[in-house]
């Protein structure tokens, strides 16, 4: 992956101290100059996290009892009857899981918890949303067409991507500002997926491909809100020598200046292919681009160098009538032609969306809101419990769909919706 992780120092340094691995990080195109310039690797400072939470109960733990993530290796995930188990018992001697198992419950509470411009911040889209809504209704095309009597009492999630094994095709994808959710953050979603041999995507919080400006996000400024404006989500920056040293004072001293100067270093729109392939020279670590939605496009990515792409649209925060990110899939799959792998994001809620996604030509998916819901709810716990749910439902799809692994997935296991 286009990689800065030597510009994560302090949160790479707090994740090992807990056993975390941090299998990916994102591309920081914006800071091409600071690449060019040589940047200084060595980081400082830290950015004391501050929840967007209202008052926030005590978080209860999960009901579902769970291996500490402090352990050294990742707990084997269980499989979906195994899960499905867990639940019933506990359902037998009166318990509820406090992390809901119903998506629409789930969100709720979440919503509950959080302040309304935090919540918003993390459920809108752009414009009127009608890509946010496209990219679910996309799911909604395709039916599983479900093959029986294939012997299916032994199954296997795993995917290879990038030489690592994934123990399932789950990746959690990089969400800015993880502060305005929960104190704990990405510190405790990336404890959550470390302990289920699961890779956390650090977010830049700023740009990969798609997200060189902001989009016209309806919701944010009705509240007037973005929380970059009050120093979240910026400990990337902050934190960074190169950026400091352009400071009249640290950021500690003077927010406001700090402030305003990533106003000025978060975009850049003037980036082209030629970008890409600049630092395709300057690194040896994989690249992977996230937010391809043209095929031509995945040629260009190809062309330059990356080592996978992401199909996503940003679940639809970007450009309002954009193309449902699966809707696209199958074209960016074809032209890439194995080349690559390609993974995906955009509506990833439930087992059989990773299903239909895996069965359209993606090596693995990405969630986004769908884990910041778990967080909101329980810090590492809820998203803990919101990836063993989801691996759950897809292992039982898979199961009584006739598949017993993910590579057998391709389109001949959906047909389109009537
Ligand atoms: C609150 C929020 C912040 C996000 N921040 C980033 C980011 O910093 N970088 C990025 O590449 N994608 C970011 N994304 C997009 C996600 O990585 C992912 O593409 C998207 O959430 C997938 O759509 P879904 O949440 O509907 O599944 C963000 C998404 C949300 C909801």
């Amino acid at each position: 992956m286009i990689c800065s992780l030597d510009r994560y120092g302090d949160v790479l340094r707090r994740a090992a101290s807990r056993n975390i691995r941090f299998c990916f990080a994102r591309c920081q195109v914006q800071s091409l100059d600071m690449v060019r310039k040589g940047i200084n690797r060595d980081s400082s400072a830290e950015k004391k996290a501050t929840a967007g939470a209202k008052t926030r109960p005590p978080t209860k733990p999960s009901i579902i009892p769970v291996a500490m993530s402090d352990s050294k290796k990742p707990q084997a995930i269980p499989i979906g009857p195994e899960r499905e188990l867990q639940l019933y018992a506990q359902g037998l001697v009166g318990g509820k899981p406090s992390v809901p198992v119903p998506l629409h419950l789930l969100e709720a509470k979440a919503k509950e918890i959080l302040e309304p411009r935090a919540y918003d911040y993390v459920a809108g889209g752009a414009g009127g949303e009608d890509t946010m809504r496209g990219n679910r209704e996309a799911f909604y095309r395709w039916r599983i067409v479900p093959r029986m009597l294939r012997d299916v009492s032994k199954r296997d999630l795993s995917v290879e991507l990038l030489g690592a094994r994934l123990p399932a095709p789950v990746l959690l994808g990089p969400v800015g500002v993880q502060e305005i959710v929960h104190a704990d953050a990405d510190v405790a979603s990336a404890r959550a997926a470390a302990s289920l041999g699961l890779p956390f995507v650090l977010s830049t919080m700023s740009s990969t491909l798609d997200t060189h400006s902001l989009g016209w996000r309806e919701r944010d400024l009705h509240h007037g809100y973005l929380p970059f404006l009050q120093g979240q989500g910026l400990a990337n920056y902050f934190s960074d020598p190169v950026f400091r040293r352009l400071l009249p004072q640290p950021p500690e001293q003077n927010p406001m200046a700090a402030i305003q100067l990533w106003g000025t270093l978060f975009s850049n729109p003037a980036l082209t292919w030629k970008d890409v392939g600049f630092l395709r020279q300057h690194t040896r670590v994989p690249i992977i681009l996230k937010g391809i939605l043209h095929a031509n496009d995945a040629a260009h990515a190809i062309d330059a160098g990356v080592d996978a792409i992401i199909v996503s649209n940003h679940g639809g925060r970007q450009v309002d009538g954009g193309i449902a990110a699966l809707d696209t899939l199958p074209a960016v799959v074809r032209e890439v032609n194995r080349r690559v792998p390609v993974l995906f994001d955009s509506g990833i809620r439930r087992g059989a969306d990773v299903f239909k996604a895996l069965a359209l030509g993606a090596r693995a998916v990405l969630l986004g809101r769908l884990y910041m819901w778990g967080l909101a709810v329980a810090g590492e716990a809820g998203v803990r419990d919101v990836l063993l749910n989801l691996v759950a439902d897809l292992d039982l799809t898979m199961a009584l769909s006739g598949y017993t692994s993910c590579h057998e997935l391709d389109s001949s296991a959906l047909a389109p919706a009537p």
